[in-house]
């Protein structure tokens, strides 16, 4: 039996509802190691790249971006590191960032010699402000700059057989552009390339800046989806930032209007407020009952590596991962998650009330579910009870003990730990 599922759909006035929903994994693409590294005051080393690297591929991250090896000495020791000591599995592709300039270009394939398969991501930013603010370029030019890129990198390409190629072509600042120039450019870039259904290349649209509601991104997306050349040639991405706190929503909307790649960062770090964060997203699909291809069993240890590596902490609160985020302490939510707990059968749906996910997926225990304050009730002090003495009291014991346990917090204002309120209980009804 399945332990998630997925929102279940409707008839509402003879029509399905809702009427599309996410039903499998895109393509993930880690760009921690390269957009999540670009943002962190102290980038990472390459012992610190080369922890995080294996920490992707034991996750399962197939696709990652391991720098801008053209831009920094370090990004290139370290793509040098992973070919010449043969660090990359057999079905993971790394993949390097790279402007259109033919000495950067260059450079990028010197890193590159050897390896087995990668992913060489052009980008140019194509949006009118930076037209006009930025490059004082016409939209004839910017085209000409994207197109003039791609050759070059297909010329590099071709000299190179040994290695599994694949392009991918970024349109940077895509979500602030005029939708049919950003096709222009799009479709000029896949004519260079001309890629086949047998041998893809990529389209990343970026959400640069995230700079409208999710829905505005999502119909972007389906245009594009709609009106590129080249589309059953093509692997649909997408790279949404975090300005407006929904980076997340928008991917997700993405997916439904055509993506068939998300491009992120683990626990949304990156550029500002960061890249879309690719847990989130991960077990999203997997509470809806979709196997996100990704393994956070272990979330703890994802966590500690990623702080380490990125010193910056995860938010307590952050969806799945954070700290206190399988924890109440109010009384009516400790009350429904005690009786669900209590009735959650080991092979069913997963239901327990106010936990959208089994801390157990995740690697958590049950001890945290629980904690007492002031703001507690009766449900919260009974399960510490429970779990510490291993019997519930009797309901009238366990409504005036819940009153004494409050009197407690109330007066230190601090929380009263499962040991602390087991040794209270001992002590008043037990005299130990
Ligand atoms: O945010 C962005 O537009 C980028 C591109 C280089 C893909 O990071
Ligand atoms: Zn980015």
């Amino acid at each position: 039996a399945a332990k998630y599922r997925p929102f279940p759909p409707v008839q509402l006035a003879g029509r399905k509802w809702p009427n599309r929903t996410i039903d499998r994994a895109p393509i993930w693409m880690s760009t921690d190691l390269r957009d999540g590294n670009q943002a962190l005051i102290e980038p990472m080393n390459i012992e610190q790249k080369l922890e995080f690297f294996e920490m992707l591929v034991a996750i399962g991250f197939k696709e990652i971006e391991v720098g801008f090896p053209s831009a920094s000495q370090t990004d290139f020791d370290f793509v040098r590191k992973l070919i010449d000591e043969k660090r990359i599995p057999g079905d993971v592709t790394i993949e390097v960032l790279v402007q259109s300039r033919a000495d950067l270009i260059a450079r990028t394939f010197e890193a590159l010699e050897g390896a087995p398969r990668a992913i060489v991501h052009q980008y140019n930013a194509i949006a009118p402000s930076f037209r006009r603010i930025v490059f004082n370029a016409s939209k004839d030019d910017v085209k000409a700059l994207a197109v003039d890129g791609a050759r070059l990198i297909k010329e590099h390409t071709q000299r190179r057989p040994g290695t599994h190629w694949t392009y991918e072509y970024s349109p940077e600042t895509f979500s602030m552009t005029e939708l049919a120039f950003a096709r222009e450019v799009c479709d000029a870039v896949s004519a260079v390339w001309r890629p086949t259904p047998e041998h893809k290349m990529i389209v990343n649209l970026p959400a640069t800046v995230e700079a409208a509601t999710p829905n505005v991104f999502a119909d972007q997306i389906e245009w594009m989806d709609r009106n590129l050349a080249y589309r059953d040639s093509i692997v649909l991405s997408v790279h949404p930032h975090n300005d407006r706190g929904t980076a997340v929503a928008a991917a997700e909307l993405a997916l439904l209007a055509g993506a068939d790649r998300i491009e992120g960062c683990l626990f949304g770090n990156g550029e500002r407020t960061g890249n879309v964060d690719l847990v989130t997203l991960a077990l999203n699909l997997y509470t809806q009952g979709i196997d996100p291809g990704l393994d956070f069993s272990n979330i703890d240890r994802v966590r500690r590596v990623v702080e380490r590596c990125n010193a910056i902490a995860v938010h307590p609160r952050h969806p799945y991962a954070g700290e206190l985020v399988f924890t109440a302490f109010s009384g009516s939510h400790q009350d429904a998650i005690r009786k669900g707990l209590a009735q959650q059968k080991s092979d069913g749906l997963w239901e327990v009330p106010y936990l959208p996910i089994d801390p157990a997926d995740v690697g958590r225990g049950y001890e945290a579910v629980i904690r007492v304050n002031s703001q507690s009730g009766k449900g919260g002090a009974t399960f510490l009870l429970e779990r510490g003495l291993g019997f519930a009291p009797p309901r009238r014991v366990q409504i005036e003990f819940s009153h004494a346990v409050q009197r407690i917090a109330d007066d230190s204002g601090a929380e009263v730990t499962g040991d602390a309120l087991c040794a209270l209980f001992s002590r008043e009804y037990f005299d130990v």
